[in-house]
């Protein structure tokens, strides 16, 4: 494996506990070619920076997709990622749905544990509540003019130390329903592409100005159900304890929310229902959530509809289904509580 570095590490400047959502330079990311029909060994470089054709694909197409995952710090200091698999399968399928070529789950996961051993110093201590978000990508490069597949592609990971999303800690979140659709019905909104947040970026700050952390997209066909958060996928619980979750086959597939789904079900025996969740239905739930890698689970104060503010538990607390649910992924991811088979992968 070919390692270029020469530079310094950032890694004893972090503050741990001010980290937000941003960008920090790490000192190694991977980087891997695709040409003449398969794709190289990859290898870990110092070089934040990509020169490519100015008739990249990914440029004028939007060819080119992302990942998200997380490495947490465990209370004995191991690394460790959380379910990386899934991670890789769901790139695989945003590769296949662009006509961009497939990366297997073994060079996925492999590619991500040595990025994540290669900046180990940047993985926040435990007990701060902060993590090393790691993303992935590929995107269409190589000169090319027509609307087309590229000639060449780049995979990366890169990845960056993180804090809270939208508020620390387990603050609720006021959100907005937009009248804007984020995908379509055959769209690409099940792929993890940057499309879909190209698309979200002027509702998001609608939303912002009128002061609510988000705003919540409905179907594209009827505008009468629940989709999802810019960011993230809706939750809820049922009055009569139920954890709800809408089914479309336009919202990004969670990693989290189906996490949330078998937590819910096997550690906390609830019943769980993946289906249509009408907006002019919020009254059935008393409690509702954000749910994904970056904002892990972000409860829902309220959301506003048609000029109403529709609260669930609270404006300021967390409700106890989701402080439970919140308790034991976190717990899962830390380390603390036993995982199901599979989800761990440990960075050594
Ligand atoms: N929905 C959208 C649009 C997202 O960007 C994300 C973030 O990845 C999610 C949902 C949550 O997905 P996951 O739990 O796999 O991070
Ligand atoms: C994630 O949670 O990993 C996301 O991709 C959300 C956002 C930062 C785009």
């Amino acid at each position: 494996m070919t390692v270029e570095k020469k530079g310094t590490s950032n890694a004893d400047k972090m503050d741990w506990d001010k980290l937000g959502f941003a960008y920090i330079k790490t000192d190694l990311r991977y980087v891997s070619v695709w040409k003449n029909g398969k794709w190289d060994e990859g290898k870990l470089t110092e070089d934040n920076m990509l020169t490519i054709s100015e008739g990249s694909t990914s440029l004028h197409y939007g060819q080119q997709c992302f990942e998200g995952l997380k490495a947490y710090r465990t209370k004995d200091g191991k690394i460790q990622l959380f379910r990386p698999d899934q991670n890789a399968k769901r790139m695989a399928a945003s590769c296949k749905r662009l006509l961009m070529p497939e990366i297997s789950e073994e060079k996925f996961i492999d590619a991500c544990v040595q990025v994540v051993k290669a900046n180990a110093d940047y993985v926040p201590p435990y007990g701060t509540g902060a993590t090393l978000y790691l993303r992935p990508y590929v995107i269409g490069v190589g000169d090319n003019l027509g609307v087309r597949t590229a000639p060449e592609f780049i995979f990366s990971v890169f990845c960056s130390p993180v804090g809270a999303y939208f508020k620390g800690g387990l603050a609720p979140v006021n959100f907005c329903i937009t009248d804007y659709d984020r995908a379509a019905p055959q769209g690409t909104g099940a792929a993890k592409v940057g499309g879909n947040y190209a698309a979200s970026l002027h509702p998001h700050e609608e939303a912002v100005k009128r002061g609510f952390a988000d705003c919540i997209y409905l179907d594209p066909a009827t505008h009468t159900k629940i989709e999802e958060v810019g960011a993230a996928n809706f939750f809820g619980i049922t009055k009569d304890g139920k954890f709800v979750t809408p089914k479309s086959d336009s919202i990004l597939p969670s990693i989290t929310k189906y996490s949330l789904m078998a937590v819910a079900k096997e550690y906390l025996g609830l019943q769980v229902e993946e289906r249509d969740v009408f907006i002019k239905q919020l009254d059935e739930f008393s409690e509702a959530g954000a749910c994904g890698t970056a904002a892990v689970i972000t409860p829902i104060g309220g959301i506003e509809y048609n000029g109403k503010l529709h609260v669930f538990h609270s404006e300021t607390e967390v409700g106890p289904v989701t402080r439970k649910l919140y308790e034991t992924l976190c717990g899962i991811q830390f380390g603390e509580v036993k995982a199901p088979a599979g989800w761990i992968v440990e960075a050594k």
